[in-house]
């Protein structure tokens, strides 16, 4: 598993460091590029026995901390690497390649740089993990142009990802969440507009 880790270009910072090894847990299933899950019925916190009761994913490591308010304090705007947003349903998340348009040149004497440079010049990728989302199960469609169009901020349904490094999942994504707008905004309401 570490070497899968090591292939991706990071250290298995997925993973807890650990002292003990029954109190490694999954923070979820394994993305492409990742190493896959092994579960144990441990959890190494509380927090993450809540989540795992409330069916909810645990909080995501992801491969380098990536800063946004350093980004969003220099005014990178969020269209700039989360390019669909305003086009249709995913937002998308920046490959590598994106990253390198400015990071080419800019802060290359940083680690976290060296890092990501080298990951690039391998051929390989970042493996963002997923913080928001819905399970399977639940059937739910979203699409973000037509909110973005309505302006509805980033923040409604994001919180304040311009004060976080990387994002926190700070809105749950009920369904009351989304038909309460939907009501204010007399947006539609009909089941099938949000579930397949
Ligand atoms: C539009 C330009 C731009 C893009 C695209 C961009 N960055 Fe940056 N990034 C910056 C700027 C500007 C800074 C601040 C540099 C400084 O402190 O002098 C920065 C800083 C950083 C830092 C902090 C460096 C440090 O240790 O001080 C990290 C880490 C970072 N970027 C990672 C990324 C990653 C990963 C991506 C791709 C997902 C990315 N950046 C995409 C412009 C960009
Ligand atoms: C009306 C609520 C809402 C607004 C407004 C919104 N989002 Fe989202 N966003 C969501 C939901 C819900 C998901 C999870 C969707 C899924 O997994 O199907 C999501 C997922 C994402 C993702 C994960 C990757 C992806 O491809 O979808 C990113 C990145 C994202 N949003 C960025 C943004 C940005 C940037 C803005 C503002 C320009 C924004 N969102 C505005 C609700 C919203
Ligand atoms: C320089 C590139 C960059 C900029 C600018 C940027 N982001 Fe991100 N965003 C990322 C990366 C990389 C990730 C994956 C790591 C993480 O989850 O923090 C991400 C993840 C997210 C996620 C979590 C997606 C999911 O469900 O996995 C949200 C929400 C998000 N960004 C919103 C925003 C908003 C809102 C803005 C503007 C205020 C913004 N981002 C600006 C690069 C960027
Ligand atoms: C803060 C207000 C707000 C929230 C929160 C919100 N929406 Fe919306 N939604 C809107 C508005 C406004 C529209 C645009 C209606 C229009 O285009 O006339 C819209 C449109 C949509 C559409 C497209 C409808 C169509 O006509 O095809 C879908 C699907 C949707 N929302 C799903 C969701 C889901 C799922 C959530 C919760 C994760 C959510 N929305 C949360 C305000 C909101
Ligand atoms: C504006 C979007 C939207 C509309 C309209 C909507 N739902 Fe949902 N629904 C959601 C979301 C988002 C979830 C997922 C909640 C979660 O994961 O916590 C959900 C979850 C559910 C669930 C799973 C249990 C739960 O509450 O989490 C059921 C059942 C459900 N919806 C039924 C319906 C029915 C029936 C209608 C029509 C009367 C409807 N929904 C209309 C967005 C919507």
């Amino acid at each position: 598993m570490c070497a899968a880790a090591v292939a991706a270009g990071a250290a298995c910072s997925w993973y807890e460091p650990a002292a003990s090894s029954t109190s490694i847990a999954p923070v979820g299933p394994a993305l492409p590029g990742q190493p896959g899950g092994v579960f144990t019925t441990a959890r190494p916190t509380v927090g993450a026995a809540v989540d795992d009761f409330l069916n909810r994913p645990s909080e995501p490591r992801q491969p380098i901390e990536f800063p946004h308010d350093v980004h969003v304090g220099k005014n990178v705007a969020c269209e700039f690497c989360h390019e669909g947003v305003d086009k249709g349903p995913a937002a998308g998340l920046p490959s590598v390649r994106t990253c390198m348009i400015c990071h080419e040149a800019i802060a290359t004497d940083r680690p976290r740089i060296q890092q990501i440079t080298a990951l690039r010049d391998k051929g390989l990728d970042l493996a963002w993990q997923r913080v928001y989302g819905f399970d399977n199960e639940d059937s739910v469609r979203f699409n973000h142009a037509p909110h973005i169009r309505a302006k509805v901020e980033c923040a409604t349904c994001h919180g304040n990802v311009a004060e976080q490094t990387v994002a926190q999942r700070s809105v749950e994504h009920t369904m009351g969440f989304c038909v309460n707008c939907h009501n204010e905004r007399q947006a539609p309401v009909e089941c099938v507009i949000c579930h397949y």
